[in-house]
């Protein structure tokens, strides 16, 4: 499929072998700065990724047309690609929103893998660009930049924040588990720093790659290993097939299992094999806060589906669309003004209040969750106004 115009969606584009565009060349800069502001949203609409995806897609949508459908007053048009949660197609498919579309904003990505080359077309180009997920830290590390800003986590963050709740809970030694990507290790690392730090002892730490779903091997070496817990990273359709199998062993009665995303957006399809789970994550579905409380129902009335922490983030990434756009009545050609009004913003948010750092990595609060009756809900507070360490961020 290529460049097929679809509704609300805007444009679609097909996989890189695809071919030129249909209709045309895009209008040049200068022209459409009269006419519409196109968003680039580069996020996997296929694979073990894809529901996380579209919900950061249709809930920055719904950010955009709580602003009317405008951003700094002038109408939005989406031009959406599949990146399919593979690096090998990522710098290719970057330029050609960038390069090829033409975006003024672009907005990418879950996987980060993918997103470490999202960020090198975005340094080399400059384009103004949205990071709804991905956590891998060089993005607000080593290759932090003015136009580059994460509205969601550091993969250290949600599992830094998960060492304290397992030591305190009397369990001195864990096992670690999950794909073999940049979210696995520097979840891995995360726990890592947050538990030894306090005493805790890492026994194992298993591996495999990205996306597999054969577990059995690493569950075979759990089970003989006999640890205290076990923490593993694991999001999306891969997290269902892992609580199955991880009750299905007999573990999940045996040894506690901790973990960020497990349980996150896939509680139906998860069932019993995630009851009572714990999962230490910047968003819990029961938040009483008045911005969750709209837009739960908000979000659920335009998809159909339920909200999830993926979904939070894609609302606050159209809220900082909105104000970049704002701060500069659409004129965006002035990015240093779009910067400083993102640095200035305080987010009041679904998740709660956040800001970004000064690597433009957020600030914010990780909590305790417990999944019950298809919720995650709040425990606890696991860490305050937590930040990335952002070893190696110079702006320039
Ligand atoms: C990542 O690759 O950074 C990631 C993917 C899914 C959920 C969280 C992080």
């Amino acid at each position: 499929m290529v460049g097929t115009a679809v509704g609300r969606r805007g444009v679609v584009l097909g996989g890189l072998a695809a071919g030129a565009l249909a209709g045309g060349l895009p209008l040049p800069r200068r022209a459409r700065a009269q006419t519409g502001v196109r968003v680039g949203l580069m996020l996997p609409f296929s694979g073990t990724y894809a529901a996380l995806g579209a919900n950061i897609a249709d809930a920055l949508k719904l950010a955009v047309e709580e602003q009317g459908g405008l951003l700094g007053g002038r109408p939005v048009e989406y031009v959406e690609l599949d990146d399919e949660s593979d690096p090998a197609k990522a710098a290719q498919n970057a330029s050609r929103l960038v390069v090829g579309e033409e975006v003024d904003f672009l907005v990418g990505t879950v996987h980060s893998g993918v997103q470490m080359a999202i960020v090198q077309v975005a340094r080399e180009e400059g384009v103004m660009t949205f990071m709804p997920n991905a956590g891998i830290k060089e993005a607000t590390g080593t290759l932090c930049a003015p136009n580059l800003f994460r509205t969601s986590f550091s993969n250290w963050q949600p599992a830094n924040a998960c060492a304290r709740p397992v030591f305190e809970a009397g369990l001195k030694r864990a096992v670690v588990m999950s794909w073999d990507y940049g979210a696995g290790h520097e979840s891995a690392e995360g726990f890592r720093d947050g538990f030894t730090a306090l005493g805790g002892e890492i026994v194992s730490e298993l591996f495999l790659p990205f996306p597999d779903v054969e577990f059995q091997a690493q569950l075979t070496q759990i089970a003989s290993l006999s640890p205290d817990a076990v923490f593993v990273f694991f999001a999306g359709a891969g997290a269902v097939k892992f609580t199955a199998d991880y009750m299905a062993a007999g573990l999940k009665d045996r040894i506690p299992l901790y973990s960020t995303f497990l349980t996150e957006g896939t509680l139906v399809a998860q069932g019993a094999s995630a009851e009572g789970l714990l999962t230490t994550l910047h968003y819990a579905d029961d938040l009483p806060n008045a911005k969750n409380q709209a837009f739960r129902p908000a979000f659920e009335a335009a998809t159909g589906r339920i909200a999830d922490v993926y979904a939070v983030q894609g609302y606050d990434t159209g809220v900082a669309l909105a104000v970049a756009a704002a701060a500069v009545e659409g004129d965006l050609d002035d990015q240093p003004a779009m910067i400083a009004a993102l640095e200035a913003h305080e987010f009041d948010s679904p998740r709660g209040a956040w800001r970004f750092a000064a690597s433009h990595n957020p600030v914010q609060d990780f909590y305790l969750r417990r999944a019950e009756g298809g919720l995650n809900r709040f425990v606890s507070v696991a860490a305050e106004d937590l930040a990335d360490p952002a070893t190696g961020c110079e702006m320039g």
